[in-house]
């Protein structure tokens, strides 16, 4: 069903989140459902840049390091995340890329659980995740093994040292239920790396009272920390002592103005750290995850839950596309419209003011962030691509396939 106008607005002026669409600045005439691959620039970030370059760097020089807590800033801004994960706050740190994260704490589990052979992974998780287990398991000499979703708890056995999951999968939008997991591997003595990219930011997530051990979560998705922000990552208190990445380096250890000949690991996730923190980005990223402030992540999920729910349900009434009905129950803060020439069809929706994402071949993906997306922005999405598909224009030689699209 076609949501109407007077119910969009109603469902606008009841929104408890509204408030916080004035913490961004999006551009006018811009329908932005692709927060969730990029979120947009938080209002207050450039004057906080501005003022890192010129009064941190220009004016601080090398004295912020200390004087501005740049040495600290990875520890900091992971306190920061903490709580939007359900962490405490010393367990999680902002560093690298999610890539990098997933190699050093996959990398950490293996050497925690000697003598097990195989990583076990959902078949059509993201592919970096995947890219870095198979380098890991041909350094490692261990199997990675990919299968079904419906498939993981049977495949967890003995010989499982870690399972790497997707908390929100980046397509289907469905969700793993953590705690149920995390027991079904550790009740066979393997351990729980989770990738939080499609949930940090969009859904309630528990580390602590799930029993997580690890996890690496997106700063550029809906924390809006910038092109390419610094990850995060999640080292659970029970292996702070422990946990040994393969990957280590100087802003690892114990105490890197030494400058001693040999690694001595940090106290707890500073451990996780590797290289000299890119201050400018962190800057940057903190600004991002300061628009949660007085933020309730349940609120935000269940409004994320509504708008995709009414977008499906419009959806569904237009010819010639169609829906993957969104999952039952908890999910992402996206969903799939299919339409055959979807590289098409996406381009001439975004020269129409919306932007979505599109996945090869035929994927459409729309984001629906909480903080910044009305309901009335529903209804304005769907009339776009309605005119769209209506008109055909998506066929004209201008929206033809060329370079790259998100
Ligand atoms: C589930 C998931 N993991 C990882 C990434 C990207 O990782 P990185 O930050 O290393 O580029 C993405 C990017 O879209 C993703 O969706």
């Amino acid at each position: 069903m076609m949501p109407t106008p007077t119910q969009l607005a109603a469902l606008d002026a009841a929104d408890p989140l509204a408030h916080a669409r004035a913490r961004f600045r999006l551009p006018p005439g811009v329908i932005y459902l692709d927060g969730n691959s990029l979120g947009p620039l938080p209002a207050a970030l450039p004057e906080r840049l501005a003022q890192t370059v010129a009064g941190e760097w220009g004016d601080g020089l090398i004295r912020s390091w200390n004087d501005a807590g740049w040495i600290d800033l990875p520890v900091t801004l992971g306190a920061a995340i903490a709580p939007l994960v359900g962490a405490e706050p010393a367990a999680v740190v902002a560093c690298d890329s999610v890539s990098l994260n997933l190699f050093k704490l996959a990398s950490a589990a293996l050497a925690l659980r000697p003598g097990r052979r195989t990583i076990l992974m959902e078949a059509s998780d993201f592919p970096t995740d995947a890219y870095v287990m198979q380098g890991l398991a041909r350094l490692a000499g261990v199997t990675l093994k990919r299968v079904p979703r419906a498939e993981l708890v049977t495949a967890l056995d003995a010989d499982v040292a870690l399972l790497l999951l997707s908390h929100a999968h980046y397509v289907t939008a469905e969700v793993h239920d953590m705690a149920a997991m995390s027991a079904a591997a550790h009740a066979v003595g393997a351990l729980t790396l989770w990738d939080l990219s499609h949930s940090a930011g969009a859904l309630v997530v528990q580390l602590d009272a799930d029993g997580i051990d690890f996890a690496v979560g997106c700063g550029y998705k809906f924390l809006n920390g910038g092109p390419g922000a610094p990850a995060f990552a999640y080292l659970a208190r029970r292996h702070w002592e422990t946990a040994l990445p393969a990957l280590t380096g100087w802003m690892g250890h114990a105490a890197p103005f030494d400058f001693a000949a040999d690694f001595a690991p940090a106290a707890g996730a500073r451990r996780l750290l590797t290289g000299t923190p890119p201050i400018l980005a962190m800057r940057a990223l903190e600004a991002g995850v300061a628009t949660f402030a007085d933020i309730d992540i349940a609120q935000a999920e269940a409004k994320s839950r509504q708008l995709v729910a009414l977008f499906a349900a419009g959806a569904a009434t237009l010819p010639g596309v169609t829906v993957d009905a969104p999952p039952q129950g908890r999910h992402g803060a996206h969903v799939i419209i299919r339409h055959p020439e979807a590289r098409r069809v996406m381009t001439a929706l975004i020269a129409r003011g919306v932007i979505g994402d599109m996945r090869p071949p035929d994927a459409m993906r729309f984001g629906f962030p909480a903080l910044t997306t009305r309901f009335a922005d529903v209804g304005t999405a769907l009339a776009a691509l309605q005119a769209v598909l209506d008109s055909g224009e998506w066929q004209e030689e201008r929206f033809a396939p060329r370079g790259m699209v998100s």
